[in-house]
């Protein structure tokens, strides 16, 4: 059986899930991909950091040439997160003939059109599918499942955290700072909660998404965005006692030929689908113009969901270098920049 090397940036929670399930799953892996999945480097922080999974202290290393320039290394797994640092590391794998697969929104909500951009100049393949709503496959239902369609609105409960948080709060008599604190704990939030409690990390998959809904590049300046730190128990068990949910909801929709993005705490009536979504699941309604309405709904953070999406994507790539293809699953907006407005 021929190997296909991989490199791994970063080993934090969802790196920790990759590993995990890289070491549960290599037969399906290799009975789907005809190929052995081997493990050549890992990049960290900390080399004497105690790990939470087992792994040979000789493929971790603090020198991130040893993934960028390793001849032994065909995928590169980003899941260290950050922005400018990592989007040089990205640029620099692609000019290295490395395929690379990365579950950060931050970075692909500012670069992804330069990144895939990039990726196909070299000839290589970027998948992102962990980049939103963790588990739920939902970035292949945009591009394949609904390619045939036109897509009018997406709105979606993208982030587990605030999720966890209000849900929390609906039921027991929670303070925001303790559910934080909880959702923190369980390894749902970002190491720092801002972006997640200010509605930053909803609006980056908001514009992901939008990306890939409209085919055109989004700008994140352009999402009107509110959190949920000004949303109070009281707020929430008053809005119960009316019949409505507070969520923290994310809407793109095309109006007129523009696109309006906004990130908000929201009222939904209790009837309605996505107030029934609870703790840190995540769940994206789905308008086309032909398909009319659907839904996907799952766990949208955690350690093995977020895994699970990046180890899917490994599969696509390997199974592409199997058949000598790059599949740019993802779409690479190519028209000017149209319309974007932020009025709601
Ligand atoms: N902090 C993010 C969330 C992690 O809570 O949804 C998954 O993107």
């Amino acid at each position: 059986m021929k190997t296909v090397g991989v490199g791994l940036l970063g080993f934090g929670t969802v790196g920790t899930g990759v590993i995990r399930l890289l070491n549960q799953d290599q037969p399906q892996v290799e009975q789907s991909t005809g190929y052995h999945i081997s493990i050549e480097k890992v990049l960290v922080n900390n080399l004497n950091k105690e790990r939470k999974i087992n792994i040979d202290k000789h493929l971790l290393t603090i020198n991130p040439d040893d993934v960028l320039d390793n001849p032994n290394i065909d995928i590169i797994i980003e899941v260290m997160g950050g922005v400018e640092q990592t989007r040089n590391y990205l640029h620099r794998a692609f000019q290295n003939k490395k395929h690379v697969v990365t579950a950060n929104k931050d970075l692909l909500a500012v670069y992804g059109p330069e990144l895939l951009q990039a990726a196909k100049d070299h000839g290589c393949d970027l998948y992102y599918e962990a980049s939103v709503a963790g588990g739920i496959p939902i970035l292949r239902s945009l591009t394949d499942g609904l390619a045939a369609d036109r897509i009018q609105k997406i709105i979606g409960i993208v982030n587990g955290t605030t999720n966890y948080i209000l849900s929390k709060m609906s039921r027991e008599p929670v303070s925001y700072d303790q559910a934080l604190g909880e959702a923190q704990s369980l390894g749902f939030a970002e190491a720092d909660p801002t972006s997640d409690v200010e509605g930053l990390d909803a609006a980056r998959k908001m514009v992901i998404l939008s990306h890939l809904a409209y085919s055109i590049p989004v700008d994140l300046d352009d999402v009107t965005i509110e959190g949920i730190t000004g949303v109070e128990r009281e707020d929430i068990l008053y809005s119960q006692k009316l019949g409505y949910a507070i969520k923290l909801v994310g809407v793109t929709e095309t109006t007129n030929g523009q696109i309006d993005i906004r990130v908000s705490p929201t009222l939904l009536p209790s009837t309605h689908p996505l107030a029934a979504v609870e703790n840190e699941n995540n769940a994206v309604y789905v308008y086309g113009e032909a398909v009319g309405e659907t839904m996907f709904y799952g766990p949208g953070a955690g350690e093995l969901p977020t895994a699970t999406a990046v180890v899917s994507d490994l599969i696509s790539v390997v199974r592409n270098l199997s058949l000598d293809v790059n599949g740019h699953h993802i779409f690479i907006p190519s028209k000017e920049k149209q319309c974007v407005s932020s009025e709601t």
